[in-house]
């Protein structure tokens, strides 16, 4: 893990604009957002899936650095006032307080071009027709009927209680599309994976990325805000349904070691029952931030 993340710390550092370059406050906001933390899950994900679809490292770097850079400009927005209205990200004050509203706008839209730019402007696999099938999922797992449609949702939900169904249909888009789409693009960087692993593993994204909201929304109300390295307790004080205020602790808690069970299922059939990614499980539902 501590290999790769300092991989991904290295590509997102070459990829990144430097500092000096104009705009440079733009662009110093840009890699404050995204250099220097974050615990790179995605990233980690698209290497392991990689490893089994017998992709070369250096090709899943882009796919690795397009899902991060997605995720960091998630991130961005859901901190402005308008959304969460958070001070603390990664440790660090948010980017619309350490430089102002606007640039944070901005630094979310620059880093979402430049995860499309990652992924298109190099070969990533030799079939020329698949590279363009992987921006389109990535566009989708990023849009309206993805990462912003729940982040829509969440908005819309915010003071209500939502039933459990609408609660999973929330975080599948939320979060958990582009978590699947990390494992989804990591896999598609390799030829070695048959169609039915694919589906195998495509199962595995969807349910560890059901379990990695349900576990942050459990860490929300159960963790400190220094472990956290963002506001603990944010999600009571502002009112947001999670699985914690549908399930209770121990409910959701549950819940996730279920999805982990169901997602380490589908990993039977791949090989070495899935290597790396079967670790990555027990991380996302085990951590502690
Ligand atoms: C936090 O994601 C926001 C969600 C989508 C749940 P992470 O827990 O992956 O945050 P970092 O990247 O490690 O900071
Ligand atoms: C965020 O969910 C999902 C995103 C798409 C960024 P949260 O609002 O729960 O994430 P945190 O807890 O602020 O990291
Ligand atoms: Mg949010
Ligand atoms: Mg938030
Ligand atoms: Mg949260």
């Amino acid at each position: 893990m501590l290999d790769r993340q300092d991989r991904i710390e290295r590509t997102l550092n070459g990829l990144l604009p430097a500092a000096e370059l104009a705009p440079a406050r733009l662009h110093a906001a840009m890699r404050y957002a995204v250099l220097g933390g974050g615990k790179r899950v995605r990233p980690l994900l698209a290497y392991g899936a990689g490893e089994l679809s017998g992709a070369e490292e250096r090709r899943v770097d882009r796919a690795a650095a397009a899902v991060e850079l997605i995720h960091a400009y998630s991130l961005v927005h859901d901190d402005l006032p308008c959304m969460d209205d958070d001070v603390l990200r990664r440790g660090k004050p948010t980017v619309h307080l350490e430089f102002d509203e606007a640039t944070a706008l901005l630094v979310g839209d620059s880093l979402q071009s430049l995860a499309f730019q990652v992924i298109s402007e190099q070969p990533m696999t030799d079939a020329a027709g698949r590279q363009v099938e992987m921006v389109g999922l990535l566009a989708h797992a990023c849009g309206s009927r993805g990462m912003a449609g729940g982040q829509a949702i969440d908005l819309d939900a915010t003071g209500k209680t939502l039933a459990v169904t609408e609660l999973e249909f929330m975080h599948v888009h939320k979060t958990g599309a582009l978590v699947r789409a990390s494992v989804a693009l990591g896999a598609r960087c390799g030829d070695a994976l048959s169609q039915s692993q694919f589906n195998a593993l495509d199962h595995f994204g969807k349910f560890i990325g059901l379990a990695f909201q349900v576990v942050d929304d459990v860490l929300d109300a159960q963790s400190s805000t220094a472990t956290l390295g963002k506001t603990a307790g944010k999600d009571a004080k502002n009112n947001k349904p999670t699985y914690v205020s549908a399930l209770g602790l121990d409910g959701a808690r549950k819940f996730a070691a279920e999805l982990r069970d169901d997602a380490l299922r589908a990993l039977d059939t791949l090989p070495r029952n899935g290597g790396r990614l079967r670790q990555l499980a027990d991380f996302i539902v085990l951590r502690r931030f």
